[in-house]
């Protein structure tokens, strides 16, 4: 290896995580920040995301920085990706790792069900938003935190505004943002192609972090019994951010605990395209 190769390999990334301020983000950010590579934590919650940028910034050499987004208003995340696009010039990974459990149906402040809005929408409008950033990388990657939920989730363009939803019911909700999530990886790694930029996708496991803070106390029971620690898939993360195994990888799916099988549906690149179109339409005010 020349010197020139091995400098490039060493050289610390500028790495943008969403949700970083808990759980599987924070333990991600923990680790490549410990490693020298620069890190961006685009967080909701300001208080505890300066509380984690304090805490990270205990860790290394690399640079900590912060950026609000709320991805329940596509303004706000207009607004964030604009910030970052005005401060960096490139980004070499983006991590789209913000998500949530709703017990309740609920409506994101342009009325969309939240799971669809916050989970999916706003980082399909981030990432449009980005994709230049990343292009301006030596080598791009985008990480999708999918799900081996994703396997009970449809595409139902008639539900995905809040006030459409007659009978709400959380595990398929849930699911149907985790099958947008590994949806939208599948094209953009089709897309790709060829350019500096990958797309891949995986299920973390089944976490001991805050997604399921509202589940009710039986069924936290019950998937309390295969919790792993967030450190399992961070380590996963990691590989697919900076590995040089990962580096021509495209339009993957991997999976921490169990086998990594994606749905037939999730495969499927006409639907894919379609769930693209649609969103499109619904974020290119924005574009
Ligand atoms: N844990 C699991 O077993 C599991 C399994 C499969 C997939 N996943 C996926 O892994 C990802 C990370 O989950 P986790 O387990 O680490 O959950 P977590 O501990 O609850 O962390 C979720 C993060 O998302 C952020 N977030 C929620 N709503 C947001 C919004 N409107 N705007 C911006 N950020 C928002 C949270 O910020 P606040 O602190 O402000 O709420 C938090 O930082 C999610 O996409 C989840 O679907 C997790």
């Amino acid at each position: 290896m020349s010197n020139t190769s091995i400098s490039k390999a060493t050289m610390p990334k500028t790495i943008l995580i969403t949700g970083a301020n808990a759980g599987i983000g924070l333990t991600t950010a923990e680790l490549l920040v410990k490693e020298g590579h620069n890190v961006i934590i685009a967080c909701r919650n300001l208080d505890k995301a300066q509380q984690a940028q304090a805490h990270l910034k205990s860790f290394g050499t690399g640079q900590v920085d912060l950026i609000q987004l709320d991805l329940n208003s596509l303004t706000k995340v207009n607004h964030a990706a604009n910030e970052v696009l005005s401060k960096y010039e490139h980004i070499d990974v983006l991590i789209n790792n913000a998500g949530l459990i709703s017990m309740h149906l609920d409506a994101t402040e342009d009325g969309f069900e939240k799971h669809f809005g916050v989970n999916y929408l706003g980082h399909f409008l981030w990432t449009l938003k980005l994709l230049p950033l990343l292009k301006n990388a030596e080598q791009g990657r985008i990480i999708h935190l999918s799900s081996i939920a994703h396997w009970g989730g449809s595409i139902q363009p008639e539900k995905f505004r809040a006030e459409k939803i007659q009978r709400y019911i959380m595990f398929p909700s849930y699911g149907n943002s985790k099958l947008q999530n590994l949806l939208f990886s599948n094209l953009l790694a089709k897309q790709l192609a060829g350019s500096n930029v990958t797309s891949n996708a995986l299920h973390p496991g089944v976490v001991d972090s805050e997604l399921y803070r509202q589940l009710p106390k039986l069924q936290y029971m019950f998937v309390s019994m295969a919790l792993i620690p967030p450190s399992k898939p961070a380590n996963q993360i990691r590989k697919m951010a900076l590995d040089a195994d990962w580096a021509h990888k495209n339009g993957q799916y991997a999976s921490v605990q169990t086998p990594a099988l994606s749905s037939a549906k999730s495969k499927d690149m006409q639907l894919a395209q379609k769930l693209y179109d649609l969103s499109y339409e619904l974020v290119k005010q924005y574009l």
